[in-house]
């Protein structure tokens, strides 16, 4: 079996793993402490503070700009449900501006067209690590003085003209156990706002600054010292990651660009995609549908993903909440029954690339 993701814990992270342990510090402590200060440089901001997991690294970014009830958050409707969950914890209304197809990425215009009184947030969503067109977004965030919270779960490293994801506005990762970067549970958030920073340290921590002494309603939103020492050795060699990343991407865009019935994922000028996933689009040429070719792979040993299968509001949870509004998005309901996600993790072998590409071409044709 080719799995879509593999998880391999270097001796590095298990010297410091055991480090912590010998320590008797498991908590959020000196590791955790010192994966902040890493992974700030390694983003290009001023702050890192580590939270328990991605969807609680949401909650807390929107947690730190102070929504009220009624305040809208713009977001892209193809994305995992954490993105819009975290919305709705917050008491705030989800709304969705439709996606573009060459990034999967929320679309400037769409998102320049839903503004209102009502706007207060834009919440792009940097999918398969891509980044979003942040050099649209950031201006319009700018521009009408709204929030500007990155979900960067699936693009650590990720840049745009240089410029790292999660450096715009407020940054949100994911260390979950599929992830580029992987603590099995865990997250960041990446600001170079100190007030937003301070704040989000005092929500992580039930809301107290001084030993008992509480400044706002918080939550235990704490990241441990065993996983962050797994993180760092992680974060270390990340170029490794994303070179062998790259290098699957290419192979397989190589072996994969002129069959009839699968378009292949790009990378768009100016930007470095890090490839949490290859996502291509079965088209209306395959002699299989979508769901049908993910047979086909499955059966051949082939792991492969579909994220996401329908637009994230498009449950029966969502449908009569009133702070959901189902925004039209033909673009994002089109690729939502059309994308099938390849393994491209640093672990393959040229030969198992060419295994994924040999089963896609079988299944299409
Ligand atoms: C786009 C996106 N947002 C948020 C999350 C939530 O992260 P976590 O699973 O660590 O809570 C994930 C990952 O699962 C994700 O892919």
């Amino acid at each position: 079996m080719i799995s879509i993701s593999t998880v391999r814990i270097s001796e590095e992270a298990e010297r410091l793993a055991v480090e912590v342990i010998r320590s008797g510090m498991l908590a959020q402590g000196p590791m955790v402490a010192r994966l902040e200060r890493e992974f700030a440089e390694f983003v290009g901001v001023t702050h890192a503070v580590a939270v328990n997991n991605g969807t609680t690294a949401l909650i807390a970014a929107v947690q730190a700009l102070d929504l009220r009830p009624g305040d809208e958050v713009i977001t892209s409707p193809f994305t995992f449900v954490a993105t819009l969950n975290a919305i709705l914890q917050a008491g705030a209304v989800a709304r969705f501006a439709d996606i573009r197809e060459d990034d999967f990425c929320v679309d400037p215009d769409a998102v320049h067209a839903m503004l209102g009184p009502r706007t207060k947030v834009l919440m792009p969503v940097h999918l398969y690590g891509q980044a979003a067109d942040m050099d649209r977004i950031a201006p319009i965030a700018r521009e009408h003085g709204l929030g500007l919270i990155e979900d960067t779960a699936q693009a650590h490293g990720a840049t745009i003209n240089g410029r790292a994801a999660g450096s715009f506005g407020i940054g949100t990762f994911s260390f979950y156990g599929t992830k580029n970067i992987t603590t099995g549970e865990g997250g960041i958030v990446t600001t170079s706002d100190d007030g937003i920073a301070d704040r989000l340290r005092v929500l992580r921590n039930q809301g107290m600054r001084e030993r008992y002494q509480y400044e706002m309603a918080g939550n235990n939103y704490r990241l441990t010292d065993l996983q962050a020492a797994l993180a760092i050795p992680q974060l270390a060699h990340y170029d490794e990651t994303v070179k062998r990343r790259k290098e699957n991407a290419a192979r397989l865009s190589a072996g994969l660009r002129d069959v009839p019935g699968v378009r292949v994922p790009a990378e768009l000028p100016g930007r470095s995609h890090v490839w949490h996933q290859y996502t291509v689009l079965i088209t209306d040429e395959s002699t299989r549908g979508r769901d049908e070719v993910v047979r086909v792979l499955t059966e051949r040993g082939i792991g492969c993903g579909v994220y996401y299968p329908k637009v994230v509001y498009d449950y029966d949870c969502y449908r009569n909440d009133p702070n959901v509004v189902a925004d039209p998005a033909p673009v994002a309901q089109r690729v939502a029954t059309h994308c099938l996600s390849l393994p491209v993790h640093q672990h393959l072998s040229d030969d198992e690339v060419d295994q994924v590409i040999d089963g896609v071409r079988a299944a299409v044709s």
